[in-house]
């Protein structure tokens, strides 16, 4: 042990020793951690040692939690000015899919409710792009924001969806980089700790969570997806941020567009009040769990009423042109972007060359489209990455043009891709929809609430 400020501070190979030993860490021991992390005095090579250890070991919640407000507090947090009521500053963190640009008109239609929503928001890894590829389809915008731009665009509009800076949390950077190359991704303390501290980092009250299950995610249960939402719930609240989870299954993709600027226009019909229901469902469900949270109603179906309101009365659009100006899309982008009329909105985002139909082989009612298969697809013709370096397409993608429970016959075309590149579907691709003979056996988006 070596001295410091006449305590004994452990020493990093103690630290790896412990955990490898199977031995919880102390509050202090794990704060000691994190602060050689981020001051760079720990080794790679020590560094995924202790990694493994974890992944073997496992946290408990309470190093789950301890290790959460280390790396929240060895970085930088927001603030926000005193007079807002700190009950009204609110976020949503998704596990992820296929075809999720909840995010987008979420973040917009919260502002409309009177919330605000600093939002801090990913780039995608190995599936379709995350919410900022999305926005960044639309030309102009950008995702980089110091923290007093951040502070006026939520003073004067209410949301704003950003970049991660270096700054904040930046043992979360450090440690997410060598989990990806050390075999330590899957580890559940380790993800519940990186995905609270960017939250707890916002200065948030509430958060909502959506943890994804199935085909197209990293949970292949519903269980499973429970676990975790357990996990990053407990330690969430623990850490002072209010957390309910919303567990929703990925078997199918999240509405009918999955690729960037496919999924950009999907958005903007479900803040016009239309879209898809399953999308404006968990928009709606979600806003009424952070409205209820947050004290502006008393029911989650008030809430809902709320939501939904600000989706079909244009205040959550006008939020979202708003939050588009301020965040660097010109005047005429906005506008042209946001118009009813189709050829109008597709005009300022980038479309792809070539479309082709995806025949069905079968009659009867859609019970799924496979979302892991349909991302891998989608990824492939350029709308998602395999390495953080690669660059996105943003106009590829395919667009279904049936939900489950929806009739299919044989011949019609229930996906058209959306390709700059020579394209030829695979057997693979034609198996991923299942057709049934039964509607009844259609199950809902959502599974539950774990409150
Ligand atoms: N998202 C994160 O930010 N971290 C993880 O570990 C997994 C998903």
């Amino acid at each position: 042990m070596s001295k410091m400020n006449g305590h004994s501070a452990p020493s990093i190979q103690e630290i790896i020793e412990k955990k490898r030993d199977g031995e919880c860490l102390d509050k202090d021991e794990i704060d000691t951690w994190v602060e050689k992390v981020v001051d760079g005095e720990v080794a790679n090579v020590q560094l995924g040692a202790w990694l493994m250890a974890v992944y073997l070991k496992g946290l408990s919640p309470e190093e789950t939690s301890y290790l959460t407000r280390a790396m929240v507090d060895h970085g930088e947090t927001l603030t926000w000015p005193a007079h807002w009521p700190a009950n009204l500053i609110v976020d949503k963190h998704s596990t992820g899919g296929v075809g999720d640009k909840v995010s987008l008109p979420l973040a917009p239609a919260l502002a409309a409710c009177g919330l605000k929503v600093p939002m801090i928001s990913g780039r995608g890894l190995g599936m379709t792009g995350g919410t900022l590829d999305k926005l960044e389809s639309i030309p102009g915008f950008r995702v980089q924001m110091s923290k007093d731009e951040i502070t006026e665009i939520l003073d004067k509009v209410g949301c704003c969806i950003v970049g991660q800076t270096a700054k904040i949390c930046p043992a979360d950077k450090i440690m997410y980089q060598a989990r990806d190359v050390t075999g330590t991704v899957g580890c559940q303390g380790l993800i519940t700790s990186s995905i609270i501290s960017k939250k707890v980092a916002e200065g948030i009250s509430c958060l909502v969570l959506d943890v994804k299950w199935g085909l197209g995610s990293y949970n292949g249960t519903c269980e499973n997806a429970e676990v975790l939402a357990k996990s990053l719930s407990e330690v969430a609240n623990s850490l002072g941020v209010k957390t309910k989870a919303v567990i929703s299954h990925m078997n199918h993709p999240l509405g009918l567009a999955v690729g960037n600027s496919l999924e950009v226009i999907e958005s903007i019909q479900c803040l016009q009040g239309g879209g898809p229901a399953d999308l404006r469902e968990l928009v709606c469900l979600e806003g009424a769990i952070l409205l209820q949270e947050a004290g502006l109603v008393k029911s989650r179906q008030e809430g809902v009423e709320m939501l939904a309101g600000t989706l079909d009365n244009g205040t959550a659009l006008q939020k979202f042109a708003d939050m588009l100006k301020f965040q660097g899309v010109s005047k005429e982008t906005v506008s042209k972007l946001l118009s009813r009329d189709c050829n109008n909105n597709s005009s300022v985002l980038p479309t792809a060359k070539h479309l082709s139909n995806l025949v069905s082989e079968k009659s009867g009612y859609v019970d799924f489209i496979d979302a892991g298969l349909i991302a891998r697809l989608a990824c492939n013709l350029g709308a998602g990455r395999s390495n953080p370096e690669d660059k996105l397409d943003h106009s590829v993608g395919v667009l279904l043009t049936k939900s489950p429970g929806d009739y299919i016959e044989i011949g019609e075309v229930w996906a058209q891709v959306h390709h700059n590149t020579p394209y030829t579907p695979s057997q693979q691709i034609l198996k991923c929809l299942s057709v049934v003979d039964s509607k009844d056996l259609v199950g809902p988006r959502i599974a539950k609430v774990i409150e």
